[in-house]
């Protein structure tokens, strides 16, 4: 039996080129060597989003995102978390066994309680149990399905870690192997990718290109990103374009040291390179931004998909429980 992998998707809004080529891309390549298991982690946006309409529709509309780059039902494990009621059993299960101290090391909450402080505020402003216990929530979605390897960018590292740090906790206790250890997988090959301002492309600063624009305001877009004022006949160092910087990331190799050239020999000029720029990355979503189109217009058929995910998972999931809830003494 091939080995498990497993990751979740937080729907919290339109996904961006950074999205697509940093975490949807190396993720659904997974599938032709382990047995792949996507969910959508609708209640850990939860703690964020607060409104229904918007939490309802991220959540189909990042479904149809991946299913439009390819995801494959049938070869993989594609559900949302708040269909699988195991999850939320297991979570409380873990709670019991998390030192509040570990929780109290989570990047994420110590980056929270830092800017709260910073501001002069109270350390926990703003800051929900939700939050807090975040990391619980995923390990449950990690134990639950037995994943080995668990595809992340480096920010949910430590996720993962403590993660493996509950599980052998309680493997420890009962004395028995009842939980499979994961182990992050940080897709080294994937830089940051970069935004129209030459920052890390992200939503908080505006500067990203997202996935399914139409082709209109995808090339208004590539417009925006900044260049310098050399003219067009000016040869162009390459390392210092944000335009390069995203094109090289479309391109083999060989591609990539004839685009290089055509930088270096002067001659061309940023509008140009803005509409190659435009062409390539074109011919790569037309395809997934029509597919994308029609599963949102058939919200039917993505809940039947999301169906059949979720009576995979549970199946397995309902399995493991009962064996977890006797080796633990629960009825
Ligand atoms: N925390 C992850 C993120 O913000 C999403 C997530 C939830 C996840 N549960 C998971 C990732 C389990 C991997 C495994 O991106």
């Amino acid at each position: 039996m091939a080995l498990r992998a497993l990751t979740g998707i937080k729907p919290t809004g339109e996904p961006h080129i950074g999205n697509w080529l940093g975490a949807i891309k190396p993720a659904l390549a997974l599938a032709s060597t382990y047995d792949t298991f996507y969910f959508i982690a609708d209640y850990h946006a939860l703690n964020i989003i607060y409104d229904a309409e918007a939490l309802r529709k991220n959540s189909l509309s990042i479904a149809a995102t991946y299913l439009a780059f390819g995801l494959n039902p049938s070869q993989s494990v594609f559900y949302r978390q708040s269909d699988i009621p195991e999850v939320f059993e297991l979570a409380w299960i873990l709670a019991c066994f998390t030192p509040k101290g570990l929780m109290n090391r989570a990047h994420s909450y110590k980056d929270a309680v830092a800017k709260n402080m910073g501001q002069g505020k109270d350390p926990d402003h703003n800051i929900n149990m939700g939050l807090y216990s975040y990391p619980v929530l995923m390990a449950a979605d990690i134990l639950l399905l037995g994943a080995h390897v668990v595809p992340v960018g480096a920010d949910q590292k430590q996720h993962v870690e403590i993660a493996r740090d509950i599980a052998e906790r309680i493997n420890h206790n009962y004395g028995q192997a009842l939980f499979t250890l994961p182990e992050p997988r940080i897709d080294n090959q994937v830089k940051t990718i970069v935004g129209l301002d030459g920052r890390k492309m992200s939503k908080s600063y505006d500067n990203t290109i997202p996935v399914f624009l139409d082709e209109k305001p995808l090339s208004k877009r590539i417009n925006q990103i900044v260049t310098n004022s050399q003219t067009p006949d000016e040869p162009k160092d390459p390392d210092q374009s944000f335009i390069f910087a995203l094109h090289k990331l479309l391109l083999s190799p060989q591609e990539e040291s004839a685009l290089r050239a055509k930088y270096q020999a002067g001659g061309m000029g940023w509008g140009q390179a803005k509409k190659d720029l435009f062409e390539a990355l074109n011919a790569q979503l037309s395809g997934p931004r029509a597919e994308y189109q029609r599963w949102m217009a058939d919200p039917g058929a993505l809940e039947k998909v999301l169906g059949e995910g979720r009576d995979k998972a549970r199946r397995q999931a309902s399995e493991f429980l009962i064996r977890l809830r006797n080796a633990i003494g629960i009825q």
